[in-house]
């Protein structure tokens, strides 16, 4: 007899649903899975077969034809093991498979007959939803995820057994949707990092409300205790709110990941911060069936790369083509895998190994070996930095007096503000903010009065500005404006983008 049943399987980070469908037939006895198929699938066959017989189901010998299609598509994971027992149990004649013609199961079997859990239920579930499924059939430890997802009927099973016989009763068990309270956007930093507690450094906090604001990429430089990974670490607090989407596309993220084990749902921006002893894989994502890197965890958040020298040079230029791209590729036997990079990137760096250059009363480094140092970062990933700013050591006197900064929440609701005029002024466009504007919407979006045209000349012949220092001017110039809810980009504002300009010359003697 012949049965179907539906699953799916994970590319990149897009679910693709696919077909199940068994033939049992009198015949030599045999057992084949076909299909494009992994190891662990073609491993399937002695689990789905041993699973069963442990649940109480005899298969009497026959000739069992298993197939996964769309043919073109290879299918790894154990995600199919429920699907394919289901089929080869109705075509068996023990189920009838009118129960799951518009379900979506997945699910691991383990000898005993137990479901274990999948990566990827989030995305899945959103996918058969939007592919018209009425009802999930899922493993019950990833019950979390299932319930953000609203108007598809889930079904939690920790067994085989259990599956089969809320199918076979008709009387499947439904999760209760509303039982969990996912408190979306709800603060959970650690409150140490709070931007108040930051002494001076104004330049720096400004510019990374700036960068927050227009998803500007910042540079710091500066010596050692001058509170660079501190500034860096408290950028979250001030980062705008996840919309309900980014989060839905940050969770499916975080579930192909299986990074969604004890939070059903991201409800924070991502924070990113990978040791600079990191492998390229990890970095930007791989292995043979290809999952999401730090670059891809960090879509839509931050990539904080602390002491950017120590890291391998060979990793920081696997940054350029992410940062301009915004996105990733993985070829593999398999096929090309694209993985989102949509982040901020902040970096922190000392000038020179003893981290004093170029106050020479404390730097005994050489020219050369401060050259040596600083060439780890090379232009082009400069180039990549919108913002950079110097972070000098706080004065005694200001350490002392310790007045009380502005609170990260007061800084944040400007940042929102900037964020929804941009979300506003790109909507129906490709982008949400300023930083990912091209050399044309620049043309459109950040138009010039004569005044700031002038001003905007005389810096490009005194700062020695290449083309693409300004366009980044224009760029950071019209978040600035945005902070102070200007419809025209300003002199002031070009002015202080002017101003977070600058290290390119000082430390590393190029034109900006
Ligand atoms: N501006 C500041 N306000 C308050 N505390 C500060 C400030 N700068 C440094 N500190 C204190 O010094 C500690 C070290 O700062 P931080 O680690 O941020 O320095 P850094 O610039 O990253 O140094 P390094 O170059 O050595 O990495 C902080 O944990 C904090 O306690
Ligand atoms: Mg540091
Ligand atoms: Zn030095």
């Amino acid at each position: 007899m012949f049965s179907k049943s539906y699953s799916a399987t994970i590319l990149g980070i897009d679910p693709i649903i696919i077909t199940i469908e068994v033939d049992v037939s009198d015949g030599f006895p045999s057992f084949d899975m076909v299909g494009l198929l992994g190891s662990e699938v073609k491993e399937a066959r002695e689990r789905v077969r041993i699973s069963i017989k442990n649940s109480g189901y005899s298969l009497k010998a026959k000739r069992v034809t298993v197939n996964l299609s769309p043919a073109d598509i290879r299918k790894e994971g154990t995600a199919f093991d429920l699907p394919v027992a289901f089929a080869i149990l109705s075509s068996y004649g023990y189920i009838n498979d009118k129960y799951f013609k518009d379900t979506l199961v997945v699910g691991e079997l383990g000898l005993n007959g137990k479901v274990n859990r999948v990566n990827g239920i989030l995305s899945i579930i959103h996918t058969a939803k939007q592919e018209g499924f009425k009802k999930c059939i899922i493993p019950y430890d990833n019950i979390n995820e299932a319930l953000i997802i609203e108007n598809i009927e889930i079904y939690a099973v920790k067994s085989l057994k259990e599956a089969i016989d809320v199918i076979d009763k008709g009387q499947m068990m439904k999760i209760q949707k509303n039982a969990y309270d996912y408190n979306f956007n709800k603060k959970d930093y650690n409150a140490n990092y709070d931007f108040s507690n930051i002494i001076g450094q104004g330049f720096a906090k400004r510019g990374m409300e700036i960068a927050a604001s227009g998803m500007h990429n910042m540079l710091m430089i500066g010596p050692p205790g001058s509170g660079k990974t501190m500034l860096a670490k408290s950028a979250s607090t001030i980062l705008p709110d996840l919309t309900f989407d980014e989060a839905m596309e940050v969770s499916k993220i975080y579930s192909i990941s299986g990074l969604l084990k004890d939070k059903p749902f991201v409800t924070n921006r991502p924070f990113r911060h990978p040791h600079h002893t990191i492998s390229t894989t990890a970095l930007v994502g791989g292995g043979r069936i290809p999952k999401p890197g730090e670059l891809t965890l960090a879509h839509l958040g931050v990539l904080f790369l602390d002491e950017l020298p120590e890291f391998n040079k060979s990793i920081i230029e696997l940054l350029r083509q992410p940062l301009e791209d915004r996105h990733i590729s993985i070829t593999r036997l398999s096929g090309r895998f694209e993985f989102p990079t949509n982040f901020m990137l902040v970096a922190a760096m000392n000038p020179c190994n003893c981290g004093f250059y170029p106050d020479r009363n404390k730097c005994e480094c050489s020219i050369n070996n401060i050259k040596r140092y600083l060439s780890k970062i090379s232009k082009p990933i400069l180039d990549r930095f919108d913002i950079s700013a110097e972070v000098l050591q706080v004065d005694y006197k200001d350490l002392k007096i310790k007045t009380q900064g502005e609170l990260s929440d007061n800084i944040k609701k400007r940042v929102e503000i900037a964020r929804e005029i941009q979300l506003d002024r790109y909507k129906g466009k490709d982008i949400y903010y300023n930083s990912e504007l091209n050399i044309k919407e620049i043309e459109q979006f950040c138009r010039l009065g004569e005044k700031e045209q002038k001003l905007i000349e005389l810096a490009y012949k005194k700062m020695n500005l290449s083309a693409r220092g300004y366009h980044k001017i224009l760029k950071v110039s019209r978040t600035i404006a945005d902070l102070e809810e200007s419809t025209s980009i300003k002199e002031h504002h070009i002015s202080e983008a002017l101003s977070y300009r600058g290290l390119d010359t000082k430390y590393w003697g190029n034109k900006l």
